[in-house]
């Protein structure tokens, strides 16, 4: 039995305008999971009256930081008590593992309580000490809620993508009209339960699914929307850009990457070979941060690729459900088939395949959109799959001469993400991190993205960060306020500049 979904507008659920419907399908095995009302510009122009009448009348951009912040911790408590029941939906929408599926709700929760606090911790109202001068005047800098924002999040990591939206956006006074992937919206619309459970003010946060071109085009080209952050490709990205224009409004991106996996030549085998693989194939390659190039010493080369391909071919491909699998399905045909065409690109243009490279044949995986871990040796950087985001278990190895010209094939790129470097001494790899152009590096590990620490993009990765102190004011203008305490009109600066003193005479009645 499949469920229903409907719309989320104004704290309730609600069809399409047009009546009609889509449905969502289990990447393993290809079975309707549930069925969506298909948004389009009349939901989404409800859905931003909504937002904007919570913005301009309702009390949420009104209420405490404190008041925010107990609505956000409720929410996110309540995604806690609701993973164990949820997650198995989670799996089957989107084809994420379980034990990956396990680690986003168990993340989402802990992030959202971060962003909670937020609105108790920043400072939305300050003075400015450096210019404020007793009996002169007082300068106040204020952070004020930028007004009705609409996200738009992609399919890889469902539910953590709409918490990292909503969570900022909810902290700084904001309301929302959140757009989820057609591929993966079903966390989302379950989230809009507990929205309604914690009795968030109606309008504050509204969910509409539907596609891209028609849900979310018109939540972009939307007049009443003041800002769209979005997270998903790179030409998507550049595209609502351009629209957005139309009235100037704020945006952020999280787009693309293909990012430098770089291990040095102290680094430990033990933990370089396998964090490389995690950095390359988890979630199958179907994250933004994904260690899609990874960069080996050529006089280390046999060594390195003989124990990676070694190790790689351990993976463990299956059902999702089952709690010992490490590779789960691609979210969709469409995705099967983009990475297979880029595994013939790679071939074609001379790219030596050391394993995997196809749809696996083995027992179970028939129906699902599976691709074996696949890895790629004499990769030369200037080839398309060293250079466009394939986002699947595709990894190309580039042999470096020199720690400069690793550094050099790193940033050429017109992404800027992540990073990684891998070595024993960690000055000499943090030295190198320091030369990436990309938003985040790790020395040692990799995917590792804290709630407190900002992450975003370099160059066509992205415009913005999310998490950290920063995730919050992207959501907010900053305003400031100058009071003056002069008291006298002799003192004014502007005495003696406009008028000639002799020919003015104040009235005071
Ligand atoms: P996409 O960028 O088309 O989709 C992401 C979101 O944008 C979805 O919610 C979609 O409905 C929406 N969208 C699509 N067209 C839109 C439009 N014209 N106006 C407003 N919203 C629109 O990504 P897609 O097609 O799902 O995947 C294609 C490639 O994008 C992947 O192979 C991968 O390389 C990249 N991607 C990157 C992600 C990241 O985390 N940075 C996440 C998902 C995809
Ligand atoms: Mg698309």
């Amino acid at each position: 039995m499949t469920r229903d979904y409907q719309l989320f507008i104004n704290g309730e659920f609600v069809p399409a305008v047009s009546g009609e419907t889509f449905e969502s399908i289990n990447p393993y095995n290809q079975e309707v999971v549930a069925c969506f009302a298909r948004g389009k510009d009349a939901d989404i122009d409800k859905a931003v009256k909504a937002a904007r009448k919570a913005f301009e009348e309702g009390p949420w951009s009104r209420l405490s930081g404190q008041e925010r912040c107990d609505y956000i911790i409720n929410l996110a408590d309540k995604i806690s008590e609701k993973s164990k029941e949820l997650l198995p939906f989670e799996v089957a929408d989107s084809g994420s593992t379980f034990k990956k599926a396990k680690g986003d709700f168990w993340l989402a929760a802990n992030q959202l309580k971060y962003f909670g606090h937020l609105a108790t911790t920043t400072k939305f109202e300050e003075i400015l000490e450096d210019l404020s001068k007793p009996g002169v005047s007082k300068n106040y800098l204020l952070r004020e809620p930028i007004g009705v924002c609409g996200q738009i999040i992609p399919w890889n990591f469902p539910l953590m993508m709409a918490i990292w939206k909503l969570g900022p956006a909810l902290a700084a006074g904001c309301t929302v009209v959140l757009k989820p992937a057609e591929e993966t919206p079903l966390s989302a619309m379950e989230l809009a339960k507990l929205i309604q459970e914690v009795g968030f003010p109606p309008g504050v946060v509204n969910i509409v699914t539907g596609y891209g071109e028609e849900a979310g085009a018109a939540l972009v080209a939307h007049p009443n929307v003041d800002k769209v952050a979005f997270t998903g490709s790179t030409e998507i990205g550049r595209h609502i850009m351009s629209e957005a224009a139309c009235n100037m409004k704020r945006v952020t991106l999280e787009c693309g990457g293909k990012s430098a996996n770089i291990i040095l030549e102290d680094a430990d085998p033990d933990i370089a070979i396998d964090g490389s693989l995690y950095a390359a194939f988890f979630h199958g390659g179907q994250c933004c941060t994904a260690g899609s190039r990874l960069l080996i010493p050529a006089s280390q080369k046999e060594q390195w690729v003989e124990q990676l391909v070694e190790r790689a071919r351990q993976i463990q491909l299956g059902n999702p459900m089952d709690k010992n699998t490490d590779l789960g399905p691609l979210v969709s045909q469409k995705q099967l088939n983009r990475v297979l065409s880029y595994i013939e690109k790679g071939k074609s243009e001379g790219a030596k395949l050391l394993l995997g490279g196809q749809k696996p044949s083995s027992e179970g995986l028939e129906k699902g959109f599976f691709v074996e871990p696949t890895i790629f040796g004499e990769v030369n950087n200037k080839m398309t799959i060293a250079q466009e985001e394939i986002f699947g278990p595709v990894l190309s190895i580039i042999p470096y001469q020199t720690e400069a010209e690793a550094v050099q094939i790193a940033n050429d790129s017109i992404y800027g993400l992540a990073g990684g470097v891998w070595g024993r001494d960690t000055e000499r790899a943090f030295a190198m991190a320091k030369q990436l152009r990309t938003g985040t590096v790790w020395v040692n590990e990799y995917h590792l993205i804290s709630e407190k620490a900002p992450f975003g993009g370099y160059k066509q990765s992205g415009i913005g960060r999310e998490m950290g102190p920063e995730s919050l004011y992207e959501y907010t203008e900053t305003k400031h306020i100058y009071v003056d305490e002069l008291g006298s009109r002799e003192k004014k600066f502007w005495y003696d500049t406009l008028i000639k003193p002799s020919s003015y005479s104040a009235t005071t009645s």
